[in-house]
């Protein structure tokens, strides 16, 4: 699994993430432990106590998590993707704080690898659970999703309700189509979404 947030770094003391707290990804971490499974969660930095699993990786950046995730792959059956993965990152980050002026300061960004998409694209795939906040048009947007990264489910929410929320809605999408998972706990949620996913596997 993977989980939180992932932090790019701009200059020594500087840097770009998101508002994911890493609620629901180590909720799900917990669920899935509970179901008896081995757990590795490779998580960008949180606040959170860290949770009870077989292995604990932490990164910082998207591309440690995608170095951290192919070191781990082959030896999974399921990946669930719940991290907040940063899309862009620093053409190249200043090893000096970057000083202030009072001109315009621009800087380049280049995309981030697509952790989940590099994994459901191995021939010979694990079982691939995304995760897409969307602020707008969210089944129609998580459906492109599915679709566009391969995957037999994905679970959508929407980004304002469940970001660093104690609970969350969610909408589970397969191929049978979709299953709403009313506001509950993430905890509540996430043991949801193991049943649903152990059901899906075992098929
Ligand atoms: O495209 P979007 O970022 O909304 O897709 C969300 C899903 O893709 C999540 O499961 C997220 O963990 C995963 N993802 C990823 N690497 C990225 C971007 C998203 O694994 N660079």
């Amino acid at each position: 699994m993977t989980a939180g947030p992932t932090f790019e770094a701009i200059d020594a003391v500087r840097g770009i993430t998101n508002k994911s707290s890493g609620k629901m990804g180590y909720a799900v971490a917990l669920a899935a432990m509970e179901a008896g499974a081995t757990v590795t969660v490779v998580s960008g930095p949180t606040c959170l106590a860290p949770p009870a699993v077989d292995k604990l990786i932490h990164v910082v950046s998207a591309d440690d998590m995608l170095h951290a995730v192919q070191a781990e792959i082959s030896q999974t059956d399921i990946f669930i993707s719940v991290a907040a993965v940063a899309d862009y990152r620093m053409a190249k980050v200043s090893e000096q704080k970057i000083k202030k002026s009072d001109k315009k300061l621009s800087i380049e960004l280049i995309p981030n690898p697509d952790i989940l998409m590099t994994v459901s694209s191995l021939p010979e795939p694990p079982f691939c659970v995304g995760f897409a906040a969307e602020t707008e048009n969210l089944e129609k947007n998580a459906e492109r999703k599915r679709r566009k990264k391969n995957l037999p489910l994905l679970v959508a929410n929407l980004a304002q309700d469940a970001i660093g929320s104690d609970e969350s809605e969610l909408i589970l999408l397969d191929d049978a189509g979709k299953h709403v998972l009313p506001k509950a706990s993430k905890m509540e949620q996430a043991r949801h979404l193991i049943k649903h996913i152990s059901a899906l596997y075992k098929r």
